[in-house]
């Protein structure tokens, strides 16, 4: 019999062409893995899960005796439930670097993007409504030469700091869990505390891991921190900031702007509040979605995955204790 793996919401599936005849797929895509019951069928007998944001909990778990390896189509990894994983001798897997300059464009592009009003121009001039020269109500602000401010200097957060730098002349500021010596270096980066950051920036972006310590970092009092004139970059996970409290800061124009590529609930909801506002530049999580950089964040995936199966150690294992020794 087959070796079973599941294949969840996992787009570019020419990828799995790497795994040879001793394992059988199964895909599952848009399913509720809570209730789907071919998936629930599925996970009696997989040695294997390869995708994107599927919650591995204990319940998942229970249902999935044969399981050796989740192989996560992404750098982020927070839909992991790593303890309970590690418990089972079950190991995690990420997708990093690979998909650092796709992802820092993508955020830089937004940033840019609401602070010289791009989105909302764009439909200005598609709707008909250039017809003389602009007055101050197209006006927006600059980019160059103000200072950032990263919350979240890993890898993607110091290739922000790299455009920022060096092709905006911007001054970066961070805040980190710990200091990023590479970046003071090549990017002039400048540690500080939160607060400060909050309070001296123009743009702050938001890029860390979601965890326990950066759920609902940015709340209330954290906007009203920063400048009126700031423009605020979520480009993390959605559950990193208290979307009510941006929606307020919004409203009472304690903030210039925003720009999210994450939500709390993603797909967002049409009538969200967020999506009223004209000067909320909104992306669907589009961080890593180029053709070039999902193929290499999918071929990372099998590889990863395919290591787990062989009883090889995975190059991106982000629970090592679960590693059981080739
Ligand atoms: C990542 O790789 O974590 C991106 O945000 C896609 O989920």
């Amino acid at each position: 019999m087959k070796r079973k793996i599941i294949a969840y919401n996992f787009v570019l599936t020419e990828a799995l062409e790497q795994l040879d005849d001793r394992f059988e797929v199964e895909y599952f895509d848009g399913i509720n893995p809570k209730t789907d019951s071919a998936f629930l069928d599925a996970l009696k007998q997989a040695e294997g899960i390869v995708g994107l944001a599927l919650p591995v909990d204990k319940e998942l778990l229970e249902h999935a005796p044969l399981l050796k390896i989740v192989s996560n189509n992404s750098t982020g990894f927070n839909n992991l439930s790593l303890d309970e994983m590690t418990k089972r001798g079950v190991m995690g897997t990420n997708t990093p670097g690979v998909l650092e300059d796709t992802t820092a464009d993508a955020i830089f592009g937004i940033l840019l993007a609401a602070a010289r009003r791009i989105a909302e121009l764009d439909h200005f001039v598609k709707a008909g409504h250039w017809t003389g020269h602009l007055t101050t109500e197209q006006y927006a602000i600059d980019v160059h030469h103000k200072t950032l401010g990263i919350i979240g200097m890993g890898r993607i957060g110091s290739t922000i700091a790299k455009r920022g730098h060096l092709g905006f002349d911007m001054k970066i500021l961070y805040h980190n869990r710990s200091r990023n010596i590479e970046a003071e270096e090549k990017y002039d980066a400048t540690y500080c505390d939160l607060d400060t950051l909050l309070k001296k920036s123009d743009f702050v972006c938001l890029m860390p891991p979601l965890t326990p310590e950066t759920e609902n970092l940015i709340g209330e009092r954290e906007f009203k921190l920063m400048k009126n004139s700031c423009v605020f970059v979520n480009g993390s996970r959605g559950k990193t900031v208290d979307e009510s409290a941006l929606i307020e800061a919004l409203r009472n124009k304690e903030i210039y702007g925003a720009a999210l590529d994450v939500y709390r609930i993603e797909p967002i909801n049409e009538n969200h509040p967020l999506l009223q506002f004209p000067n909320v530049v909104t992306t669907p999580h589009i961080g890593s979605s180029t053709f070039e950089t999902e193929l290499k964040m999918a071929n990372l995936a099998v590889e990863n995955l395919l290591a787990g199966l062989t009883g090889k150690r995975p190059k991106n294992l982000v629970n090592p204790e679960a590693f059981k020794g080739e």
